[in-house]
């Protein structure tokens, strides 16, 4: 119901505006989250712009001053800000370090709060839950404050994590989203294709994070999308590297180490194979899976040529298995 939303938005921006005021003006804000911030590296332009906040470590702190407002405790429980048990109520967020997530109009969807230690036993980032307001499926982190940015420069840059989209951001490059974690769904394909058709997926360096990744691109490849991928040395993720590297050279970094998804793909497997016939024949079906979502007659024809000298197969072979996997699906 229109009513309930609009009441939950009203109940998120609060939210919002209390989390940045707490950060700002308290004592406990400014010493544990402004401290956090500024060891990311955060400047104060950058936590403005991006609403960042902190939320007491007092267990109902931002639920008691809500209500005091005239905020409806349904509508705090709904938007899962408040965890409410039996009589009881709680912060969802308390003690933590708040990254309020907004729509393309910058309407305020929901929440990311970080822990302030590196505690491997607590999650790292808390996320509000699923509502009527919040599907994390549809949201892309960062695309209020980039959607003017991707257009002009019609593409896309695409990186995991909240921290990297804000460092990226400081460091001059204003074209990038989160996906948050997972892999892009349809319809976080759509949202940016209504921008541009270029993608560029920045990964994070750890071998791990990139096998899963991978998978996720060939939808993007079946948008029509142009995809381009980027890797970081290891144990780097593009927050970790853009606040180490000047502008200038970053730039440079992503224009020379930015491939097109499927060169990259193709070196990759091959890589993994080291000439094990068997590996190598599974892993030509997986190419060519991945060939087959391009929807562009030429393009695919391209990439058939390119993939048979990367992995050195005939065109043949790959043409054969490209037409299989077409009857497969049909
Ligand atoms: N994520 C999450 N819950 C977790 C871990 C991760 O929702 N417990 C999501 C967050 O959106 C996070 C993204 O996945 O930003 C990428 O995860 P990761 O690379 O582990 O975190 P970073 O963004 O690098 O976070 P930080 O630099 O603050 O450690
Ligand atoms: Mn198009
Ligand atoms: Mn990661
Ligand atoms: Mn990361
Ligand atoms: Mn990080």
């Amino acid at each position: 119901e229109t009513n309930e939303k609009e009441s939950m938005f009203l109940v998120s921006e609060f939210a919002k505006k209390y989390f940045e005021m707490i950060l700002h003006t308290t004592d406990e804000g400014k010493s544990v989250g402004g401290s956090y911030f500024k060891q990311r590296g955060f400047t104060a332009d950058t936590i403005k712009k991006f609403g960042l906040g902190y939320s007491s470590d007092a267990w109902d702190a931002f639920t008691k001053e809500a209500l005091g407002k005239g905020y409806q405790l349904q509508y705090l429980d709904k938007t899962g800000l408040t965890i409410v048990k039996e009589d009881k109520t709680f912060d969802r967020f308390k003690g933590r370090v708040m990254f309020p997530i907004q729509s393309l109009s910058g309407r305020v969807l929901g929440f990311g709060g970080r822990i302030l230690t590196n505690d491997k036993k607590a999650a790292k980032y808390l996320n509000s839950p699923e509502s009527e307001i919040y599907h994390k499926s549809k949201v892309l982190y960062g695309i209020y404050h980039a959607k003017q940015a991707i257009a002009k420069q019609d593409n896309c840059f695409l990186v995991e994590g909240y921290t990297d989209v804000i460092q990226m951001h400081q460091s001059g490059i204003e074209n990038v989203v989160a996906s948050s974690g997972t892999a892009l769904t349809p319809d976080q394909i759509r949202l940016i294709h209504r921008l541009t058709k270029n993608i560029t997926v920045l990964f994070d360096g750890d071998a791990a994070g990139l096998r899963a990744s991978i998978r996720g691109i060939d939808l993007i490849l079946e948008a029509g999308m142009n995809v381009r991928v980027c890797t970081f040395p290891d144990g780097e993720d593009p927050d970790s590297f853009a606040k180490k590297t000047p502008h200038d050279e970053l730039v440079k970094y992503l224009s020379e180490n930015a491939t097109d998804f499927i060169r990259f793909k193709a070196s990759l497997l091959m890589d993994e194979a080291k000439g094990d016939p068997i590996k190598k024949a599974d892993l030509i079906r997986d190419i060519v899976v991945s060939i087959s979502k391009v929807p562009d007659n030429i393009q695919r024809e391209v990439y058939i040529q390119e993939c048979s000298r990367i992995m050195d197969i005939s065109e043949e072979v790959l043409f054969n298995t490209l037409a299989q996997i077409g009857k497969k699906e049909l």
